[in-house]
């Protein structure tokens, strides 16, 4: 059974959990310089008398498989037997990736998309940041030449998660925006994925509330209250695309985000606005099984905006990314020829595109960057 804890300072509570794993040697994936401000090794260090931690912290923010391969073998070198993760979204992701990857003898590319067995290492998730919601998740982003790859068993659902706020209270105004995004983004995509039911949508709603509500009082004031409040909005959102997944703004974003080399969650926010006037349009015209279903799910979304027309939706979200001081000019970011549009479109994640709740052929996803 899954353990949650929330609240401030709930941090604290590790020690108890690591008392009741009862392993002696731990591999401790975190992030490389906010570890050391957020938190994070203050409250390590208080616990290094009675545990053994052995630290991987030296992976880039797109993890790549060669990277999980070192800390699988750091791991086995120092007969770890429980993964701790202190950290954002990629640092969550490779301590689950290492979890996956240790059941192999061989690193061959095609254990990434394994579906076989396996038997896992206790994984306790400590989330610095309000963002993927990745600790809620049983799948994992992994590159491997440039290329997105998911994980996926349900048994990489890390057993013990402790979302403490406090981590969070640092976080730099750029990242706070990026993440708060990725997190409404998914949100959105969890509300009208093909594959959302009524408990994903449940958490999904309460997440855009909450995001919306709090994003810029986290934002302009480092307000703290809103940075709590967005932590759990964060976690629900994780707990949504944990059931429904994500659809076609995640499946366009890996491609963007390694091209120009930005943020996930703004990679992603770059092309919601757009679909959440496309998608309308598409539904409306066509004669689609869900139709009435997903034109419903969209006026939802548009209500929190207040507004109840695509076009008015769409200026809501370029309105709020320019609140947030981020561009959503594609051509400003480097979109700006057919060449590079076209290699965005051919490098679309399938996967996720297949649980857009509108079939976007190659010409509607063109049309996405040339609007
Ligand atoms: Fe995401």
């Amino acid at each position: 059974m899954k353990k949650r804890l929330f609240g401030v300072d709930s941090r604290f509570s590790l020690e108890k959990y690591l008392k009741k794993f009862n392993k002696r040697n731990i591999l401790l994936v975190r992030s490389r310089n906010s570890f050391f401000t957020n938190g994070g090794s203050e409250l390590i260090e208080k616990l290094e008398d009675s545990y053994n931690f052995f630290h991987y912290f030296n992976f880039s923010n797109n993890i790549t498989l060669s990277e999980v391969k070192k800390g699988k073998g750091y791991l086995q070198k120092n007969n770890c037997e429980l993964i701790l993760s202190i950290g954002g979204g990629s640092v969550i992701d490779m301590g689950k990736s290492i979890n996956f990857l240790n059941n192999f003898n061989n690193n061959k590319i095609n254990l990434l998309t394994s579906r076989k067995k396996i038997s896992v290492l206790p994984n306790i998730v400590l989330p610095t940041t309000s963002g993927t919601g990745s600790e809620e998740t049983h799948f994992a982003t992994v590159y491997f030449r440039n290329k997105k790859y998911s994980i996926q068993n349900s048994l990489l659902n890390p057993q013990v998660v402790i979302i403490d706020p406090y981590f969070t209270f640092q976080v730099p105004k750029r990242i706070t925006a990026c993440t708060g995004l990725d997190a409404l983004c998914q949100s959105i995509e969890s509300y009208w994925s093909l594959n959302s039911n009524k408990i994903s949508k449940s958490f999904a709603l309460k997440s855009i509330k909450l995001i919306l509500d709090n994003i810029f009082s986290a934002f302009n004031s480092n307000n703290k209250k809103a940075r709590e409040k967005l932590a759990y909005a964060a976690n629900y959102s994780g707990r949504a695309i944990n059931i429904s997944k994500t659809t076609a703004p995640h499946a366009l974003s890996y491609a963007i985000s390694t091209k120009f080399k930005i943020e996930h969650g703004y990679a992603v926010a770059l092309t919601l606005g757009k679909f959440l006037k496309i998608n309308f349009h598409i539904a409306k015209k066509n004669n689609y099984p869900k139709k009435n279903e997903s034109l419903k799910n969209l006026r939802r979304i548009y209500s929190f905006f207040g507004v109840s027309k695509p076009e008015e939706a769409e200026k809501k979200w370029v309105e709020l990314l320019k609140k947030l001081n981020l561009e959503s000019d594609f051509k400003k970011i480097g979109i700006d020829n057919h060449k590079t549009i076209n290699y965005l479109v051919k490098n679309v994640n399938m996967e996720r595109l297949s649980n857009h709740p509108v079939k976007m052929n190659k010409a509607d996803l063109i049309k996405i960057f040339l609007d």
